[in-house]
């Protein structure tokens, strides 16, 4: 399966799955291009030093669907069949979800559907809930509500700052959505209404 990796900033999750891949831990997937609308982005570095292709499809000055336009193109004409959203901070347009309906996944870092949108670390200090967490999800139409593939529990302790929970969560956020593609590059699941079904027992 080759997957399209969409990026935004440092690249830590696009990494992780990179990495992942290398190491077998997802069968028949590779990674066919990073992509960034930001072409400043440090994770096109890390994934050049990878010897993967990288493209930066600026979003600046561009209107969401001829930007998105522009994209699904040079995704199109790479093969590429499954797109992981790796810290892309602009929603997608309508287009781009229907052009890869169901293969869309994106990682967010609290239990969706708990805290959707930004600063989702901030949200769950400032609510006061002694868990959060990452969630893996397919996209939809909707913010961060598509159906959900895999979550990982993070506690708030009493002294954590934003910084500090960010950063754990993170830890959690490379493990997940390495084992997340794993399962949704094999194949072996069902969407049955909102939930996300393991079809086998391996
Ligand atoms: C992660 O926290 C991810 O959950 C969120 O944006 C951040 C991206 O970090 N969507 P990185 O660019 O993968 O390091």
């Amino acid at each position: 399966m080759r997957i399209g990796i969409l990026i935004s900033g440092r690249g830590s999750n696009m990494v992780a799955l990179a990495e992942a891949i290398d190491a077998g831990r997802v069968p028949r997937a590779e990674v066919a291009v990073v992509v960034s609308d930001r072409a400043d982005a440090p994770g096109l570095g890390l994934a050049s030093a990878r010897g993967i292709e990288t493209l930066s499809v600026e979003r600046r000055g561009r209107a969401r669907a001829e930007h998105d336009r522009e994209t699904i193109a040079a995704l199109r004409g790479r093969g590429v069949e499954l797109v992981c959203l790796a810290g892309y901070m602009r929603l997608l347009s309508p287009e781009f979800i229907a052009a890869f309906r169901r293969r869309i996944l994106n990682i967010h870092p609290s239990l969706l559907p708990a805290f959707p949108g930004l600063d989702a670390q901030r949200q769950a200090i400032g609510h006061g809930v002694k868990w959060t967490g990452c969630t893996v999800h397919f996209v939809d139409e909707t913010l961060d509500g598509g159906p959900i593939v895999a979550q990982a529990a993070v506690p708030i302790l009493d002294d954590d700052t934003v910084e500090s929970l960010s950063a754990r969560i993170l830890t959690e956020e490379h493990k997940l959505y390495a084992a997340a593609l794993a399962l949704v590059a094999s194949g072996e699941y069902e969407i049955v209404g909102r939930r996300v079904l393991r079809t086998t027992n391996s």
